[in-house]
């Protein structure tokens, strides 16, 4: 049965232990995304929860250059959403990489974006199984030494992930603990290399994806890595000529570092998902979540002082990932060794 936003909202705030005692903080921009928040507000009371609403005049979400950093709001923002329990974030691109998040989860409080469609929401909710298998997933990469990617088309990726102390980004699309932030919904690990690691090869092949461009890859591209950084974007077809085009526009160089890594884990997440729904109507967290995908990332990243608008997502198929020559993902399949892992 598809359900209705309220539903959903009550739903998912009952994954994140929203009670009669706690306050939900919604943050949105003024005249946009208006039927999320009233489902969040609505839901809050349903349960009980005291609820406040944030509504800035707008926040810089550039998919192109010129980019101006968010000003005058947010300290506002951050004042008033850091004294509520549970913070529902509904802007339009995500207070992801902002300070506004750490600075909220520094506090101990649960955050949690929300963008996708309904139907999305509902049909990729999460669930403890899934969480397991993403804590499970940590527990490998904090474990671990060195993450090698290869693929049949090319791809041979090496990124060091040593030291114990990596940061990783554990997403089951639910905030059920202090200081937890997540997007509802996911489906996927991802950690931080050490700066500057990666070394080698990656080739999209056809079917891969690139994140927030919503388009599937269908002409190969050859990128090389050094250091860390994509050196070169090669590749016969409009595919590689594009991406070129949208990295040189940025006229930056942080745009080319390689930022996360990690995989793919829900069940339920598809590829055909931008060929089923309108691309420009999702944000892509479907994409990221499908089960034995690998996705990596450009751009940002806070853990190296990085911060850049041009943060690209790209999940592939067939790939093997290995953690110290361990397959987690072998030819696109995720491995179901995470309960062993974990124990
Ligand atoms: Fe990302």
């Amino acid at each position: 049965m598809t359900m209705s936003l309220l539903e959903l909202f009550t739903e998912q705030y009952k994954l994140c232990g929203l009670d009669a005692t706690q306050t939900v903080a919604v943050i949105s921009e003024v005249g946009k995304k208006a039927e999320y928040v009233e489902a969040a507000v609505a839901a809050a009371r349903a349960l009980g929860a005291g609820s406040l609403v944030l509504g800035a005049s707008s926040l810089s979400n550039p998919t192109l250059p010129p980019y101006t950093s968010d000003g005058r709001e947010v300290p506002a923002l951050l004042a008033a959403a850091g004294h509520c329990d549970l913070v529902i974030d509904v802007t339009v691109g995500g207070l992801i990489h902002s300070n506004v998040r750490t600075n909220i989860t520094g506090k101990g409080k649960r955050m949690l974006f929300v963008a996708e469609p309904a139907d999305v929401l509902q049909r990729l909710m999460g669930n403890d199984d899934l969480r397991e298998q993403v804590n499970a997933a940590a527990e490998i990469l904090k474990q671990g030494s060195v993450l090698h990617v290869g693929s049949d088309a090319g791809t041979d990726l090496t990124l060091d992930i040593s030291g114990g102390d990596l940061p990783i980004t554990r997403q089951w699309g639910f905030v059920d603990e202090p200081g937890r932030w997540d997007h509802w919904p996911s489906g996927f690990i991802a950690c931080f290399p050490r700066d500057r690691s990666g070394q080698g090869t990656i080739v999209l092949q056809a079917g891969d994806v690139i994140v927030p461009l919503q388009k599937y890859v269908r002409d190969p591209i050859t990128l090389k890595v050094v250091d860390g950084y994509i050196r070169s974007i090669e590749g016969d077809g409009a595919d590689a000529f594009l991406l070129r085009d949208y990295f040189e526009r940025w006229n930056d160089p942080e745009v080319y570092a390689l930022s996360h890594a990690g995989w793919g884990l829900h069940p339920a997440a598809s590829w055909a998902a931008l060929e089923v729904y309108d691309p420009r109507s999702l944000y892509g967290q479907e994409l990221r979540s499908v089960s034995g995908n690998f996705m990596w990332s450009t751009g940002s990243n806070r853990f190296a002082s990085r911060e850049t608008p041009a943060h690209l997502d790209i999940p592939m198929r067939g790939c093997t990932v290995s953690v110290d020559g361990r397959a987690v993902v072998r030819k696109g399949e995720l491995q179901r060794l995470m309960a062993e892992a974990a124990n």
